[in-house]
């Protein structure tokens, strides 16, 4: 059996390296029209920062896991192709701001139809609105040879820093396709390839609208905990209440269950502001107007405390940051990647560069170039600094900023840091990961998110 994946992304990739892992015996080769990101796939430095992905990927390679940008050959000799391409927000026309962009999704439909002589299962792997399964099906009829596919929805609930954990232990696997006889047998082939490493109990089968809509809402239901959980934040701060003990109080709550209630600057990432968009998009279109404006209310909430931490910050430092240097620690939207889409440490940044801070930026994992080119300025702009470490970054600041939740932040030596600050030194703890007690000890005046 061969496996052809279009789009070698933060989906593509490390998922294929985890299907070639388990399944010795079946080809797989991710492609791409980005020939530099293949370049580096097939190189010592892969495109992704991802834990245990390097060892996959070297054990793999040329063995059975392939990338390539031979888009057209690899699709037409694979029996499986899953589709893995972004999805982005429209930024124009009908839809812009909500809906999902899925220009890319048509392209690698179009191409599949067009270059396919053998019969295939074609997998949708990137989270799409609902329905998107019937567009694939429209194009694929148009395929000139006599080729026949049947379409699945199977999509990927890998987090980023965690992916190869995620994808080696799921807490399940979806599976969405038509209730057919031909749609089934499809169904029966995909599970079988996860049934090799996934109890089969934990492999779930649904119609292929059910696996579309499951993936957004449960990208829906785990933004509106931290947009719940923040939402309290302010709460808190107005109270004297703390927003982590109040967390773990309601979190003990086995209904309620402790995860995704840390309290930040709010939530980033590709996924969830993207598909809470997309959820409100899809309701709007099908007239549903309370459904709507209900999530969109977790969006609104993101944004909220994104513009509250940097007005805390504003007015604790005597109401102006202009002409002061300000150390961000942590740029990438969460630990243990080196992804910075929909990173908070972006708005963060450009509204403190837009009350003309200086900022000194120092993250484990993100480039230099990246930076730049998330906030929109040239190399070498006089507001903004790029270090190579986090004590570098912090001297003779007026303020540190902790925007990510790095563990090496947790144990960085916080008293030289203050001996080589301004006084007063104040820290702003946009993670909730330091010993605020610890910090005051040394002298810093802290503030940190739900917490006077
Ligand atoms: C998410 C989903 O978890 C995953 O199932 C889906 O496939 C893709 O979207 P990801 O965006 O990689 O994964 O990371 P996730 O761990 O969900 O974190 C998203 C954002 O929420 C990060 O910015 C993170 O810092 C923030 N977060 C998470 C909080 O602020 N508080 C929490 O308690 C948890
Ligand atoms: P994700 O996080 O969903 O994996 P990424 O942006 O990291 O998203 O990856 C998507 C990949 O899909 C990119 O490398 C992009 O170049 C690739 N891609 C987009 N459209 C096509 C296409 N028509 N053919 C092949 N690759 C594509």
């Amino acid at each position: 059996m061969k496996i052809c994946c279009i789009g070698a992304g933060y989906v593509g990739g490390p998922t294929m390296a985890m299907i070639a892992t388990k399944c010795p015996d079946i080809d797989v080769t991710v492609v791409d029209i980005n020939a530099e990101r293949i370049a580096a796939w097939n190189s010592e430095a892969l495109p992704i920062f991802e834990k245990g992905l390097d060892e996959l990927v070297i054990a793999a390679r040329g063995q059975n896991l392939f990338f390539s940008t031979n888009v057209d050959q690899s699709i037409d000799e694979a029996d499986i192709v899953f589709i893995s391409v972004n999805t982005p927000t429209k930024t124009y026309g009908t839809g812009a701001g909500k809906a999902s962009d899925l220009k890319y999704i048509e392209l690698c439909a179009r191409k599949i139809a067009e270059v396919s002589t053998t019969d295939k299962i074609v997998v949708e792997k990137s989270t799409l609105p609902v329905r998107t399964a019937s567009t694939i099906k429209r194009i694929l009829k148009n395929c000139p040879s006599e080729a026949q596919f049947e379409v699945l929805s199977n999509p990927e609930f890998l987090a980023e820093g965690t992916a190869i954990k995620d994808l080696q232990e799921p807490d399940r696997v979806l599976i969405g396709g038509d209730q057919t006889p031909e749609g089934l047998a499809a169904i029966q082939t995909l599970f079988d390839i996860y049934a090799r490493w996934v109890s089969p109990d934990r492999i779930l089968t649904t119609n292929v609208w059910s696996s579309e809509l499951s993936k957004l809402t449960a990208n829906a239901f785990l933004a509106q905990r931290i947009s719940s959980i923040n939402a309290i934040s302010a709460l808190c701060e107005a109270t004297e209440a703390n927003v982590d003990e109040v967390a773990r109080a309601v979190g003990s709550d086995s209904r309620i269950g402790p995860k995704f209630l840390k309290s930040s600057v709010g939530f980033g990432g590709s996924c969830f502001q993207k598909d809470v968009l997309n959820l409100v998009y899809l309701c709007e279109h099908y007239g549903l107007t309370e459904v709507a404006q209900y999530w969109e209310q977790v969006i609104l909430m993101n944004n909220y405390q994104r513009k509250r931490f940097v007005q805390r910050m504003v007015t604790t430092l005597f109401n102006t940051v202009a002409g002061k240097k300000i150390a961000v620690l942590g740029f990438a939207f969460k630990k243990d990647t080196n992804d910075t889409r929909e990173s908070a440490a972006i708005y963060i940044c450009r509204d403190l560069l837009d009350e003309q801070a200086e900022i000194h930026i120092y993250d484990p994992k993100v480039s230099h170039k990246q930076i730049c080119a998330d906030l929109g300025i040239p190399e070498g702009h006089p507001g903004v600094h790029i270090h190579s470490s986090a004590s570098d970054a912090c001297a003779n600041a007026h303020a540190v900023a902790v925007l990510t939740e790095w563990d090496e932040f947790t144990e960085l030596d916080f008293q030289s840091i203050f001996d080589n600050m301004l006084k007063p030194s104040f820290i702003f703890d946009g993670r909730n990961i330091l010993d605020l007690e610890a910090l005051r000890k040394i002298g810093f005046e802290t503030h940190a998110v739900g917490k006077v």
